[in-house]
């Protein structure tokens, strides 16, 4: 393990307003070489809004950040060069093809043709749209589209990758090609924000994970922290055929809370799986049935939440 770490995003209370509203609210964090950092929260979060600001597109009305060491306000230009973005909405060109797409970003980037154009089969190739390459945009599935907007973004050889929800709205399979392509180009050296929604996402890939809420963080830590953080918001949720001994139910181990929802008892625990069985035994027991039953996770608004009052 290499023990000197360095900031390649070093941001300094960022903050954008949108009229009255705080889209993204003073918020620091850094990003390590080599990282994968995840920006996990819901719709309107301010995700995109601080990628915007991260990568250029948009002025931040206080703050700053660094990227490489770059200030993106200050050396915009410098910054942009070390960075490649694959932003929330396409910025491929529908009627153009994947190669004219990749030659026209090489160009961009002031990246000569001999180059740009070595560059891109070998993105192509790894990609596996290669055979594809003289497509229109507009005939690709969903989940090539995004894989050309990856390779777009790498034409440059960026050090930093900036990716707005790389997968929502892609398939399970297609999701997973894009994760294992992430993990890859991460373990090429490649540092990678990446913004998401998805809790399982961010487990899968980041090493840190952000969790921000109305433009405000609410915690940074790694996945396997915040998990064990939000494993006491799991609960089993469960209905009888009579009417339930809310004070035995309360009395199986692990069970931190009991609440009765409608026809339904709720059951706070961070070992569903064991309070399961012991729901067997109730049955047995008090000679009833079960309905339904199901394990609920925490949304991402319950963990927030939870986040917030932990700091009181
Ligand atoms: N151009 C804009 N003008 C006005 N308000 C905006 C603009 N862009 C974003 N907002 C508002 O700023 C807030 C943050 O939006 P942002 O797009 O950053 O969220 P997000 O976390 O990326 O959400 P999503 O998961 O839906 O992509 C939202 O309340 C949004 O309505
Ligand atoms: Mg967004």
């Amino acid at each position: 393990m290499n023990s000197i770490s360095r900031s390649v995003i070093e941001v300094d209370n960022l903050t954008k307003y949108y009229g009255e509203l705080r889209a993204v609210d003073h918020i620091s964090f850094k990003v390590e070489e080599g990282k994968i950092f995840g920006f996990l929260g819901p719709n309107g979060a301010g995700k995109t809004t601080t990628v915007r600001m991260l990568t250029g597109v948009i002025k931040p009305d206080e703050g700053t950040a660094r990227i490489m060491g770059y200030d993106i306000l200050k050396e915009p230009i410098k910054a942009k060069e070390v960075m490649g973005i694959v932003p929330e909405a396409s910025n491929a060109y529908v009627d153009l093809s994947a190669w004219s797409n990749l030659m026209l970003m090489g160009e961009l980037y002031g990246i000569p043709k001999k180059e740009r154009e070595r560059k891109a089969e070998e993105l192509l190739q790894k990609f596996g749209l290669q055979e594809r390459k003289n497509e229109k945009v507009k005939n690709f599935s969903r989940g090539m589209k995004q894989r050309l907007l990856i390779c777009m973004a790498l034409i440059n050889s960026p050090q930093i990758l900036f990716l707005d929800e790389p997968t929502t709205a892609l398939d399970v399979q297609s999701a997973r090609i894009i994760r294992d392509m992430l993990l890859d180009l991460n373990r090429g050296g490649a540092t990678i924000f990446l913004t998401t929604h998805n809790m399982e996402e961010a487990n899968l890939l980041c090493d840190e994970v952000a969790i921000i809420n109305q433009g405000k963080i609410a915690a940074i830590d790694s996945p396997e922290r915040l998990r064990t953080k939000i494993g006491r918001l799991n609960a089993v949720e469960v209905s009888f055929t009579s009417s339930p001994n809310m004070e035995k139910l309360a009395e199986i181990p692990s069970v931190r809370e009991v609440k009765k929802i409608g026809n339904k008892v709720r059951l706070y625990t961070s070992s569903p799986g064991q309070v399961i069985t012991h729901l067997a035994d109730y049955t047995k027991e008090n000679n009833v049935q079960i309905i339904t039953l199901q394990t609920l996770a925490p949304t991402l608004e319950d963990i927030f939440i939870m986040l917030i009052e932990a700091r009181k």
